[in-house]
């Protein structure tokens, strides 16, 4: 097999492709011919050592991918060989094969093909869990979007649409258009605007009923006065640490340093919440996040999501992918093909 590995922490050139012997499923595991696999975020930071918990190189990355079950354990009931599927895995799908805990795949939906299989797992349950488990966003609510034209950014789109939600998006000017195309209903560039006066322009004053906010400390001020009554704002990323190629000191000095500090008490005068979310922190809590798969195929069964999907690299190229994203040129999500043919 073929697996793209982080040499060292460093810039994307760190990533290498490197041959091992495949992979045999334990009792409970499935071993599946990857064809695709979505890139998150979270690798370039685990690239860049900012990601706490990330293994350390050498290491394969990866979160979630797509392909065609070779062999199963022999514990393993729900699938057989041949069976199409989605699947999580913990830091193994930059890699043409791939052996994952049965309870982390799921059957690929007929309406998908494996390009959007592999677009759908972690983006889709983070954007679900955060609205709808932490949010409980509702009909004709306001939501904002922080990043709402990369991965989550998307789903979550969708995801709001399919409620009836109204949708505020912050993204790089360029992105404006697709995010109508997509339903957002009003688009903030976050680099030239003021932030806070136009979602309070957008919203005749009120401010917004939920925020998910991936962008880190100077972001979060600005997302807590933008809360209505009620209005929760769930954190679960920290882009602010990515500048540069390279970890960098002074970049996550500054970064932990602009950090706001939430008082119980001011929380409670002015009915608002802050929450976090993390998905690779949900060991335990399992059955949560079935429900929300539960959930998601339900409205991909009912025609409601379609992963938007940007670029496609071959894994020989897993370098020049991380750069794309940082360099921020993607709309929707970045894949690498592990494919036969790929190379
Ligand atoms: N907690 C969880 O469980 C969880 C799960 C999934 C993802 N996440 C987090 O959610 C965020 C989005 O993840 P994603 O995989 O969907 O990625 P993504 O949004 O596709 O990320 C790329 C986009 O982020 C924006 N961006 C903001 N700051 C950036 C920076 N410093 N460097 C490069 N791009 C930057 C850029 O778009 P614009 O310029 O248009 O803003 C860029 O195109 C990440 O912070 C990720 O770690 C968290």
């Amino acid at each position: 097999m073929k697996e793209v590995i982080i040499t060292r922490y460093g810039s994307p050139e760190v990533l290498q492709v490197r041959e091992r012997r495949n992979p045999t499923p334990r009792s409970h595991e499935v071993l599946v011919r990857n064809q695709f696999t979505g890139i998150n975020f979270s690798e370039i930071m685990a690239r860049m050592r900012l990601y706490p918990g990330a293994p350390k190189p050498p290491a394969c990355l990866g979160s979630e991918a797509c392909g065609i079950i070779e062999q199963v354990g022999r514990e393993v009931s729900q699938f057989k060989p041949g069976d199409k599927v989605m699947l999580f895995s913990k830091y193994k799908s930059y890699a043409t094969h791939i052996c994952t805990d049965q309870n982390l795949v799921i059957p690929l939906p007929e309406a998908f093909s494996m390009q959007e299989g592999a677009a759908f797992p972690l983006v889709y349950v983070t954007a679900y869990m955060m609205m709808f488990d932490l949010g409980n966003f509702r009909e004709g609510e306001t939501i904002l979007i922080h990043g709402a034209g990369g991965g989550v950014g998307t789903a979550a789109i969708q995801l709001a649409k399919s409620m009836g939600g109204n949708i505020i998006g912050t993204s790089s000017q360029w992105k404006h258009e697709k995010l109508n195309e997509l339903g957002v209903n009003h688009c903030i560039d976050y680099n030239t605007e003021d932030v806070y006066k136009k979602v309070k322009d957008a919203t005749g004053n009120r401010g917004v009923d939920l925020i998910i906010d991936p962008v880190g400390g100077n972001n979060w001020k600005i997302s807590y006065k933008c809360l209505a009554k009620m209005g929760k704002l769930i954190v679960y990323g920290d882009q602010n640490f990515v500048k540069g190629k390279s970890f960098n000191f002074f970049v996550s000095m500054k970064e932990l340093l602009s950090m706001p500090k939430y008082k119980p008490i001011d929380l409670m005068s002015r009915n608002k919440s802050v929450m976090g979310y993390h998905l690779g922190r949900l060991d335990g809590a399992e059955e949560k996040i079935q429900r929300a798969v539960n959930g998601l195929l339900r409205l991909v069964n009912e025609g409601k999501l379609s992963p938007v999907i940007d670029k496609v690299f071959p894994y020989t190229q897993s370098a020049e992918a991380h750069q794309y994203i940082q360099d921020r040129k993607n709309f929707g999500k970045v894949l690498l093909n592990f494919g036969d043919n790929a190379e």
